[in-house]
C-alpha cells in the first residue's frame, strides 16, 4: 500500500511539467473567455481524466472534481502544488477492458465499430514503445487484441481511432497500410483527453521542451473558437474495414 501511495507521488513529480502546460493553456483561454479557470481546465485539459474521475462532462462535474475546483479558485500562486498534490492522493484512471500491452479498446456505434486506444506500458531497455526495436511487439499486442475482439465481438466490422499519433509513421507502420491511410483532418478536436495533449509527453512522462515551447508560442495568438489548432500536431481520425486487421495479424 504505501509503495502504491509512493509511486503515485513519484508520478505526480514526473507530470509536474505536463501539469504545468496544461494550467497555462486554459489560463489563457479563461483569460481570453472570461470564463472560471476551473471550468476551461474541464472543458480543455485532460486533468478530470487523469485524477481518475472518468470522461468529463461540462455542466455536470463529479464531486471530486468540484474539490479540485475550489482549491484552483482559491488561489492563484500554487495552482500547480495544487494540481501536483491532487493528481498524487487520486485514485489511477480506471482502463475500460482488457489490455493488450499498450493497446486497449472500446466498442461503439452498436457494437460495429472498435475503437483502439494507446498509452505506453513499455519503456523497456531505456527506449520508448514505438522504437523500431519493439514493432513486434506492438504488433503481437496487436494480433492478441484483434483475436480477441474477433472471437467476442463477430459484428465489429470498423476500426477507428483520433490520436496525433497517426501524424507518425512510427504509429502507422503498427497497423495494416489501408488504416494509416485512412487518416483525416476531424472538423473539431476535444482537448479532454490524450489526442493532442498526448505529444507534450516522451515516453518517460517529461515534456518534450521544443513541443512545449510551439504550443506556449501558439497560444498566444489562439483561435479561441478551435483551440486544437495550436498544438503542434493535429490529432488526426483514422477509420478503415476490420479484415484487414485480421488478415494483417494473421488469423
Ligand atoms: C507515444 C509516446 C510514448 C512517444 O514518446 P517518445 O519518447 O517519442 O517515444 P518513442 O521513442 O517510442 O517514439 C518515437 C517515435 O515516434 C517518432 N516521434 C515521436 N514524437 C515525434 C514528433 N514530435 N515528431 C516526429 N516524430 C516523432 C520518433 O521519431 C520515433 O520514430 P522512429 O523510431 O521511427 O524514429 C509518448 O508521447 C506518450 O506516452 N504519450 C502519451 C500517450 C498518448 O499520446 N496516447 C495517445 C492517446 S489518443
Amino acid at each position: 500500500m504505501g509503495g502504491i501511495i509512493e509511486a503515485r507521488r513519484e508520478q505526480a513529480e514526473r507530470l509536474r511539467g505536463y501539469f504545468e502546460v496544461q494550467l497555462r493553456f486554459a489560463e489563457v483561454i479563461a483569460a481570453r473567455t472570461s470564463r472560471a479557470l476551473s471550468e476551461t481546465c474541464l472543458e480543455f485539459t485532460n486533468l478530470h481524466r487523469r485524477f481518475g474521475l472518468g470522461r468529463a462532462e461540462v455542466g455536470a462535474p463529479s464531486a471530486g472534481w468540484a474539490r479540485y475546483a475550489a482549491g484552483l479558485e482559491d488561489r492563484e500562486a500554487g495552482r500547480l502544488d495544487w494540481t501536483v498534490g491532487f493528481f498524487a492522493q487520486s485514485a489511477p484512471e480506471a482502463s475500460g477492458g482488457p489490455r493488450f500491452g499498450c493497446f486497449s479498446y472500446e466498442l461503439e456505434e452498436a457494437g460495429e465499430v472498435v475503437r483502439i486506444h494507446f498509452s505506453n506500458r513499455d519503456s523497456d531497455d531505456g527506449v520508448g514503445p514505438l522504437a523500431r526495436a519493439k514493432i513486434d511487439r506492438r504488433r503481437s499486442e496487436l494480433a492478441e487484441m484483434f483475436r480477441h475482439v474477433r472471437a467476442h465481438h463477430p459484428a465489429a466490422r470498423t476500426v477507428k481511432g483520433g490520436s496525433w499519433l497517426y501524424n507518425l509513421e512510427a504509429y502507422r507502420r503498427l497497423f495494416p497500410p489501408h488504416y494509416g491511410a485512412s487518416a483525416f483532418e476531424p472538423e473539431r478536436v476535444r482537448l479532454d483527453g490524450t489526442s493532442s495533449w498526448g505529444q507534450l509527453l516522451d515516453f518517460r512522462e517529461a515534456v518534450k521542451p521544443n513541443l512545449r515551447q510551439a504550443l506556449l508560442d501558439n497560444m498566444a495568438g489562439m483561435d479561441i473558437a478551435a483551440p486544437w489548432r495550436a498544438f503542434p500536431m493535429r490529432a488526426l481520425g483514422a477509420r478503415a474495414s476490420i479484415e484487414p486487421f485480421h488478415q494483417f495479424y494473421g488469423r
